[in-house]
């Protein structure tokens, strides 16, 4: 199994850091346009394999894209990431450039490969991927819902003093502060449902912080945010290699699935070895389906910039 990480950011650093500790593959391939980052990062990583105690064997690349021939999967982080105050969207007229870009450069040598998108706004570059490749849509995953659906888990955990690890709980729809929607009504604590121990205010109170978790720690660290992005990335390489066929919320092409076409958005869907395997459809509350279509229009009006780029 090989896996290549594009971006040797923070993000893409991370996710590669998991993949090996997770030994997810023999070989990782880590890429970036900037001269020495990634054969640093890659280096400094493989010397930590002695002391964790894995046989993962990480390289790195300037933009040398046939050292990533034959790749099963690839993780793309290439782009800016947020300052503090931007939104994930006024990221799109650089980072679509250099999405399209990579997508064409990792196609060249691993025409095979199941292609997960981190760079943001993450569900206009999971769309752009899609349409510039011509791809199945089935080996185009983008991550946002993970990451939030993880995010979402934390703040439950804060307010019920409980173990993230004990929770269910799904954010669907686009990955922007307005336009993911943490489904509280249907979240479980171990199977009880968590509204019965918080109250209206904490339930509030959670959606929004969850909504707004990648802005609040763009505001506090100075750039966007890494551990959990990394993490979630690698999670669903895990369930890929692994054929898992963990349900993880993600942004996949819609065919009418959710009352939407022609989008990229995110809802539950299966991950194993052929990339999404499926989407794993249920009723929503009229509540609920009204802001699944109010964030289906906002992503629609993103990736409508793309035709004007
Ligand atoms: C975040 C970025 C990765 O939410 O979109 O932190």
């Amino acid at each position: 199994m090989k896996v290549t990480v594009v971006g040797a950011g923070a993000v893409g650093a991370t996710c590669a850091d998991n993949i090996a500790r997770k030994e997810l593959c023999e070989e990782l391939v880590l890429l970036d346009i900037k001269e020495g980052l990634a054969e640093g990062k890659a280096q400094d990583m493989m010397q930590t394999a002695a002391l964790l105690g894995f046989d993962t064997r990480i390289s790195g690349s300037t933009n040398d894209y046939s050292k990533t021939a034959g790749s099963d999967v690839v993780v793309i982080t290439s782009g800016l990431p947020r300052k503090p105050g931007m939104t994930r969207e006024e990221l799109i007229g650089t980072n679509a450039g250099i999405v399209k870009g990579v997508c064409e450069n990792i196609l060249k040598y691993s025409p095979n490969a199941i292609l997960i998108i981190i760079s943001n706004p993450m569900d206009t570059m999971t769309y752009l991927a899609l349409k510039s490749t011509g791809l199945a849509k089935h080996r185009i995953i983008g991550m946002g819902g993970a990451l939030d659906s993880a995010r979402f888990k934390y703040q439950l955990s804060q307010h019920l003093g409980c173990s993230p690890a004990d929770l269910n709980a799904v954010v669907v729809g686009g990955h922007g502060d307005t336009t993911m929607i943490p489904l509280i009504r249907l979240a479980t604590w171990n199977s009880l449902p968590v509204s019965k121990f918080l109250s209206d205010e904490q339930q509030k109170q959670i959606v929004n912080d969850t909504m707004v978790g990648g802005a609040t720690l763009t505001k506090l660290i100075g750039t966007s945010a890494w551990y959990a992005p990394g993490a979630a990335g690698a999670a669903m390489v895990e369930s890929i290699v692994r054929d898992e066929k963990k349900l993880f919320t993600c942004c996949v092409a819609l065919e009418n699935e959710y009352g939407q076409n022609d989008i990229c958005l995110g809802v539950p869907v299966v991950i194993g070895k052929s990339g999404w395997e499926k989407i794993v459809s249920f009723d929503l509350s009229a509540e609920e389906q009204a802001l699944f279509s109010k964030s289906a229009e906002a992503v629609r009006s993103m990736n409508d910039v793309l035709k004007t780029l």
